[in-house]
């Protein structure tokens, strides 16, 4: 359960080796969540963030396997974690991937793929878990959606429509869940340093897993449908937003 403060006991990981989500479950174990459920694809990367969230004092850590594209899988897969380790008082929907558009726009197969892994996987998933989080009345979840949502950018259109439709989804599902005390925290971070990003020159106003993980941490316990990972990118984007088309296009790569 989430305790008097707002703070919660216990977390599941959709894209269980993410860095953002694996800092984000760094300061939810400072702040004494007791059990942390990785769900990702096995090998290392998962293994690793295992041993971080046990490093890091967690009563009980485990993984389990989640593959955001198996769709025909997510309702079993709920129900397995929620009959084994009960309450769920977080879920952080943080799977997803950064392709190389140039090959995308070559390949329908790999746009396909990018667009499961971003939205149509995640969002089967989250509605396989709401099932549970209904029942159990009480619960959030934090979706890691993106600026590139906010208006699908020449360069990298695929990523950015795949987030698009997932912000959509998760304001629409946040509606729809109104008095039955589950919530939806939406994050909308720039570019963040990492190994998503590895090898890009940063965005303007870049920032990095542990700052995203701060802003979540905080904005949980609150009110806030979306925030923005760094703040001022609200109003950036809501200026993008306005740009004409014929401005816009010649947005860099
Ligand atoms: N980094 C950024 O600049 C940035 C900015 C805005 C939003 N975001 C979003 O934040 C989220 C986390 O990104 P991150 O920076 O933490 O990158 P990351 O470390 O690369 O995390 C991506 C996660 O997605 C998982 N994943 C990929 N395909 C999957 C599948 N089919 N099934 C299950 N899991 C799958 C990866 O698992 P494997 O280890 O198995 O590959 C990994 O755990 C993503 O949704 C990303 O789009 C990132």
């Amino acid at each position: 359960m989430i305790d008097a403060t707002g703070r919660p006991q216990s977390v599941l990981v959709l894209g269980g080796s993410s860095e953002i989500a694996q800092a984000i479950v760094d300061l939810l174990v400072a702040a004494r969540c007791r059990t942390v459920v990785l769900a990702g694809r096995p090998g290392p990367r998962l293994d690793e963030a295992v041993d971080r969230a046990r490093a890091a004092g967690a009563q009980t850590v485990e993984s389990v396997p989640f593959d955001a594209t198996a769709v025909d899988g997510h309702v079993a897969f709920a129900d397995s974690v929620f009959d084994r380790f009960g309450d769920i008082d977080l879920v952080i929907v943080a799977a997803g991937v950064l392709s190389h558009q140039p090959d995308d726009e070559e390949d329908p197969v790999l746009v396909a793929d990018v667009l499961a892994t971003n939205f149509t996987g995640p969002a089967s998933a989250m509605l396989a878990v709401c099932r549970r989080l209904r029942r159990q009345g009480h619960g959030k979840f934090v979706v890691l959606s993106s600026v590139a949502g906010d208006r699908a950018r020449r360069a990298n259109f695929i990523y950015g429509s795949s987030k698009s439709g997932l912000d959509a989804f998760a304001q629409g599902l946040s509606s729809s869940l109104v008095g039955s005390g589950v919530g939806v925290l939406i994050v909308r971070p720039g570019f963040v340093v990492g190994r998503m990003t590895e090898g890009m020159t940063p965005a303007p106003f870049a920032t990095t897993p542990d700052a995203v993980a701060k802003a979540v941490v905080r904005a949980i316990g609150s009110q806030a449908l979306v925030i923005y990972v760094p703040p001022v990118l609200r109003w950036v984007f809501a200026a993008m937003r306005q740009l004409p088309e014929a401005l816009w296009r010649r947005m860099p790569a």
